[in-house]
């Protein structure tokens, strides 16, 4: 690597391969899993050294971890933040920001849409330590700037939204923030750094659900956030009260995912649009959601700050909620399964999947209806995801 351009140099492929090589000793090809729980000090100087550095990784495991490290290295660089911390979930990720970022009597401006878990974190548990939380529609960044208070501390955004593939413009929303010195956080879950780069439009701190399309196999649980050195030592503080910390082995799972990750997202990408087009010409469907359409009302806006649209194609059946579980269980290659991101094509009808958590009420907020489905393309051979979707829809 010493004759190599530095990792930030390098493009993305050549950045998800190599840019943790510098973190090993040894010349192992593929990383080690550093199991231990905690390493030896050389004396009493080097023990407190090791105690009191953020993110050391070679003193307790829920300081730091070098397996995580590394991971954690190849995610900062290809958001271009300055460093990252790895979770236990994308939900440890979210929380331990924004709770190190905020205290009682602080604000909190976030969408009206998001990931479930994230909404219900924002509207039932900030409030009780005395967050106020203003949720705002997502499509106008009008809507953002009339909310700011003296007391807004963060702006919480996710784009592409989960599931109704609404779009945030990330470059309003951080121009919005950097006048009033309020800190941004992007979700960048359903992009990716392949497909989004926020940091470069000017949001301070990018968080992913590491689950989905980073670990992309459907084998490990894991979160990240990545911004800026300052910043990740609040974090890092938070996170040694609250202790959400990556296992090694989730760790290693995820460096072994995110080597192929351009890859990846070229065939999501490619499997997606094509889907997408074919959704949108069947007359058994009634509307599509995916922001590589042109029909999509934020098309432009998405192709100006995405390089790519992403795998998630949502879209809504001309059929109720019996005939839609109908076509749920008719499918043959595509699983109905629980999260997204991964190499097999996985299909949720939302409206089943809010029922156990949310009231109806909620479940509407959300944007969703009952012959709504999300699919997580998969990078199966295009043609049969479409024959199996096609087989699937006969109703009849
Ligand atoms: C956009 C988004 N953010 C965050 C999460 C939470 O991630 P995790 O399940 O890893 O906690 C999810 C999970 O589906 C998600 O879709």
């Amino acid at each position: 690597m010493t004759n190599l351009k530095s990792s930030l140099q390098l493009g993305p492929a050549s950045t998800a391969l190599h840019a943790d090589r510098v973190l090993e000793s040894g010349n192992g090809v593929a990383p080690a899993i550093h199991q231990s729980v905690t390493h030896t000090a050389d004396g009493a100087d080097d023990f407190a050294r090791k105690a009191t550095e953020p993110s050391n990784d070679s003193f307790y495991a829920r300081h730091g971890n070098p397996t995580s490290s590394r991971i954690a290295r190849v995610i900062a660089d290809l958001e271009g933040a300055e460093s990252a911390q790895m979770f236990s979930s994308g939900m440890g990720a979210i929380t331990t920001t924004v709770l190190a970022l905020v205290r009682s009597g602080d604000h909190v401006i976030a969408q009206k849409n998001h990931y479930s878990a994230t909404a219900s974190f924002l509207s039932r548990f900030l409030p009780r330590f005395g967050v106020e939380v203003s949720l705002v529609e997502q499509q106008s960044t009008t809507t953002f700037a009339a909310q700011v208070r003296p007391n807004t501390k963060i702006i919480l955004v996710e784009t592409p939204v989960n599931p109704s593939m609404a779009i945030t413009d990330l470059r309003a929303i951080s121009d919005l923030a950097v006048a009033q010195r309020i800190t941004t956080i992007c979700d960048n879950t359903f992009a990716t750094p392949i497909n989004q780069k926020p940091i470069d439009l000017g949001i301070d701190v990018v968080v992913h659900s590491v689950t989905k399309y980073i670990g992309g196999h459907h084998d490990l649980l894991a979160g990240c956030v990545a911004s800026s050195d300052n910043l990740m030592k609040r974090v890092w503080d938070t996170s040694m009260d609250l202790g959400p910390i990556a296992a090694p082995f989730n760790s290693w799972l995820a460096l072994r995912g995110i080597r192929t990750l351009k890859i990846r997202m070229k065939q999501h990408n490619a499997n997606a649009i094509a889907l997408a087009n074919f959704l949108e010409e069947d007359p058994r469907v009634a509307r599509v959601f995916y922001p590589g359409l042109v029909s999509h009302p934020q098309h432009e806006l998405a192709a100006r700050q995405m390089q790519g649209f992403g795998g998630i194609v949502t879209f809504v059946l001309d059929s109720g909620y019996e005939e839609t579980r109908r076509f749920v269980e008719n499918l043959e290659l595509c699983q109905n399964a629980a999260s997204l991101g991964g190499v097999d094509t996985l299909v949720v009808q939302p409206a089943v999947m809010f029922r156990g958590r949310l009231s109806i009420d909620e479940i509407e907020k959300q944007g969703v209806t009952p012959g709504m489905i999300r699919m997580s393309v998969g990078i199966e051979d295009i043609e049969d995801l479409i024959y199996d979707i096609d087989q699937a829809m006969n109703l009849n």
